[in-house]
């Protein structure tokens, strides 16, 4: 079976002092079968795995750079990452593509190095509001899986996290049963691809205002294997809500 992960993105939040949560949230043990992420900012990123060492919180980045080194003056590759001390990595995050305006085939190539360099990959996808309300949600998600994952990947070495865009950092979850319709359908589509030991063991982790208090809801859901958690993963106290809530689930 799949482990279950809580995964905490800092996204650009965090100077020396935020290492004090980390330090609260690495004194827990994980539960049984549940693994936890967190993917600080990079200026942090060794002093959190130097931290982190000999506790069940693990960290990573939140974005590389397809090559490994070279002229990428303000980039940071996967290997960089590995070497501070990293073990995934967040590809393809919506605010990347639109800050940065990533495309699936950059996200692709940032998932294929991120593997070669033997982090996780967590690649992400998500519908805009419009493109819900048009109906297009499983359309925009099936062209984003097939565009930005990579061959050649493994349960081990791919996540995928489903961040609808308009429920990150807004407060608005979508309803159960829309997360379990795209959940079925991302599942459905690593099936196709890439048959069933790896279509079954890809961990699914849905991201967009999860909160302590409606983890335990997202967590029932079939096919729903954790979470990519912004803003509740800032404090030790809020994430280890939902950490619970994934072990209980
Ligand atoms: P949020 O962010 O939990 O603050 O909505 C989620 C994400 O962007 O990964």
């Amino acid at each position: 079976m799949r482990r279950k992960l809580a995964a905490g993105n800092w996204k650009m939040n965090g100077l020396s002092g935020a290492l004090e949560e980390l330090k609260i949230l690495s004194a827990s043990p994980a539960p049984e079968e549940t693994d936890i992420l967190v993917c600080p900012p990079s200026t942090l990123l060794s002093r959190a795995a130097d931290l982190t060492k000999r506790s069940d919180v693990a960290v990573g980045g939140q974005d590389c750079h397809p090559n490994p080194s070279g002229a990428h003056t303000g980039d940071v590759s996967a290997q960089m990452l590995a070497d501070a001390g990293a073990s995934a990595v967040i590809i393809g995050h919506s605010e990347r593509r639109q800050d940065h305006n990533e495309i699936d085939k950059q996200i692709q190539e940032k998932a294929r190095a991120a593997v070669d360099a033997g982090l996780i990959a967590i690649v992400c996808v998500g519908e805009s509001l419009s493109e819900r309300e048009a109906g297009d949600t499983l359309d925009v998600i099936g062209k984003q899986l097939s565009g930005s994952i990579p061959d050649g990947v493994t349960g081990e070495t791919l996540v995928v996290a489903y961040e609808p865009i308009w429920a990150i950092g807004t407060g608005k979850v979508p309803t159960i049963a829309q997360i379990h319709e795209v959940h079925d359908f991302v599942r459905g589509q690593l099936l196709s691809r890439f048959g069933i030991e790896v279509g079954e063991g890809v961990r699914l982790l849905y991201g967009g205002s999860v909160k302590p208090n409606n983890a335990t809801d997202i967590f029932a859901v079939a096919n729903v294997d954790g979470a990519l958690v912004g803003g509740a993963s800032l404090k030790a106290a809020d994430f280890r809500g939902i950490i619970d809530a994934l072990g209980a689930a």
